[in-house]
This record gives C-alpha cells, sequence and structure tokens, in this order.
C-alpha cells in the first residue's frame, strides 16, 4: 500500500490540480455507429495520480470509449470532463459535436494516447516523432523540444536511437519511443490502448517495465490491455467493460481476487488459459 499512496503524492505534486476532482472524468458516455450501441452509459474517472485499467473483451468498447475520452469520437450523450471543465457541445445537423475546438486542444494536447501500433511517422527520425508536435502544437522551440524529447527517450531507455527511423527499431522499440512522445508533451494524462499488443513476449517485457515506471511516478493514466497481471499490477481500480456496460469494477485484489460477475469470471479463466 505504501507504494500507491506515494503514487498518489507524486500525483499531487506534478499534477498542481485540485486532487478531488478528476483528471478525467466520463459521465454516462452513449456512443453509437449507426443503430449500433458500442458504449451504453459508462462512467469513468482518474483522479490524480491514478491507474485505471480497463479489461474485456474483444468488441467491449474499450477502445471507442479512450477514444471518446480525448475526443477522436463524439458520445451522443454524456459528459467528458477533464480537470474539471466539461467539453461544451453544439449540435450540427443531426448530430452533436464539440463546441469550441479550443476545448478540444485542451484536452487532446493533456490526454496523450499510445496505441497499439504506435503511429510514428516513418519519415521522421525517433527525435523529430518525439519533438514534432511539442514544436508544432505547443509552439516550443527546436532546442527545448530537442532537449525535452531526449530526456523522455532516455526516462524509456533508447535515447541512443534518436536519429534512426522508426523501421530500424524493434517494435519494442518503436512503442517505447511512441511512449516517449506522449510523454514529451508532458500531458496530465495518459490514455494506452493495448500497447503490448502487437509485440511478440520478449519485447512485451521492455515495454511492461516502462508502464510500472510511469505508474510507480505517480501519473495518471488508463490502461486498455490484455494482460491481466500488468492490469493487476498497475491498477489502483480496474474496470471490466462487457459489451458497453462496466459489468465489474473495483480494486485489483477486489476484481481479480473475490470477482463477483459470472462474465468476469469467464473471461478471466478464458485470459488465463489462452
Ligand atoms: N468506426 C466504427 N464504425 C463502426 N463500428 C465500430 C467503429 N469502431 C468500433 N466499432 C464497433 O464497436 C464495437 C466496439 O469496438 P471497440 O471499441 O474497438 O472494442 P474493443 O476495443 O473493446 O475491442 C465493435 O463491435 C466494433 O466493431
Ligand atoms: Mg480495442
Amino acid at each position: 500500500m505504501a507504494s500507491k499512496s506515494a503514487r498518489t503524492r507524486a500525483g499531487r505534486k506534478s499534477n498542481g490540480f485540485d486532487d478531488a476532482i478528476p483528471v478525467v472524468h466520463l459521465k454516462d458516455i452513449h456512443k453509437s455507429y449507426g443503430d449500433l450501441e458500442v458504449i451504453k452509459g459508462v462512467e469513468l474517472k482518474a483522479r490524480a495520480g491514478e491507474v485505471v485499467t480497463l479489461i474485456g473483451s474483444s468488441g467491449s468498447g474499450k477502445s471507442t470509449l479512450l477514444r471518446c475520452a480525448n475526443l477522436l469520437e463524439v458520445p451522443q450523450s454524456g459528459e467528458i470532463i477533464f480537470d474539471g471543465n466539461p467539453v461544451h457541445w453544439k449540435v450540427k445537423g443531426s448530430e452533436r459535436v464539440p463546441a469550441d475546438m479550443n476545448e478540444v486542444r485542451l484536452v487532446r494536447t493533456n490526454l496523450s494516447m499510445v496505441f497499439q501500433q504506435f503511429n510514428l511517422w516513418s519519415h521522421l527520425t525517433i527525435l523529430e516523432n518525439v519533438t514534432e508536435a511539442p514544436i508544432t502544437v505547443l509552439g516550443r522551440s527546436k532546442m527545448e523540444a530537442e532537449q525535452t524529447g531526449r530526456k523522455y527517450l532516455e526516462k524509456v531507455g533508447i535515447v541512443e536511437k534518436c536519429d534512426a527511423y522508426p523501421a530500424q527499431l524493434s517494435g519494442g522499440q518503436q512503442q517505447r519511443a511512441a511512449i516517449a512522445r506522449a510523454l514529451a508533451m508532458e500531458p496530465h494524462a495518459m490514455l494506452f490502448d493495448e500497447p503490448t499488443s502487437a509485440l511478440d513476449p520478449e519485447l512485451e517485457a521492455e515495454v511492461v517495465q516502462v508502464i510500472k515506471k510511469l505508474a510507480a511516478e505517480g501519473r495518471t493514466m488508463i490502461l486498455v490491455t490484455h494482460d491481466m497481471k500488468l492490469a493487476q499490477d498497475v491498477a489502483n481500480h480496474v474496470v471490466f467493460l462487457h459489451q458497453g456496460v462496466i459489468e465489474e469494477q473495483g480494486n485489483p485484489s477486489e476484481v481479480f481476487g473475490n470477482t463477483k460477475s459470472k462474465r468476469l469470471i469467464q473471461f478471466l479463466s478464458a485470459t488465463v488459459t489462452a
């Protein structure tokens, strides 16, 4: 438990925001694609320094929920509240869209996402990948962005690859570069969408290690993962999503040690033997 309270303290110190207010708060989110309702009224909170892990079968809506959190998708109803500030909406045709692009920018720049497929720019070096958004979006000077970029490449253990191109790196190194790129925005929270799923087991371990280090530092994170050991090890709070609904949630020892829902029992036994 000591590490968890240290984590919260670290979160407070680095975040500088009122901890009573969640960094990310999704309220009664509903998201449909045509007639298919994918998210059916989900509430999710990540407080400063907290790691929330999101687990569930393929197709249960995990990626959609993360994409709603950073406004890559717009939910038809429900609220997205970031650092206590709700996103405002307007109606455009038959759809709801964000009313103020400044709010969208604020959410996107402060909520960095790490994707399963890394999504690095193949024509840019690793250092250029990491400095691109701080220069173009945050207006940092090249020198400052490079200094910060190297710091985070160092943190994920690949600073020696800064002049290489993504294709010259292993999958694990590419994902660590993608994590450094997310960190270089110095966001208030990070979203990870199955960051280790595209990796061979031996490369998975090096990315898991980085994620654990970030969790121990007190970073606010929402992590979608198929890796139940990781979900258990790093989480303050675990959420099990089933067909667009939260079927069970709680602290890791409750969710994994004293599982209540039949569906989660089934899911866990299937993943363990998979
Ligand atoms: N852009 C889209 N258009 C239509 N259906 C989608 C789209 N994105 C996701 N879906 C559907 O929404 C459901 C949830 O998908 P997703 O959020 O990717 O689940 P998960 O990440 O848990 O595997 C799936 O049935 C998927 O086919
Ligand atoms: Mg997904």
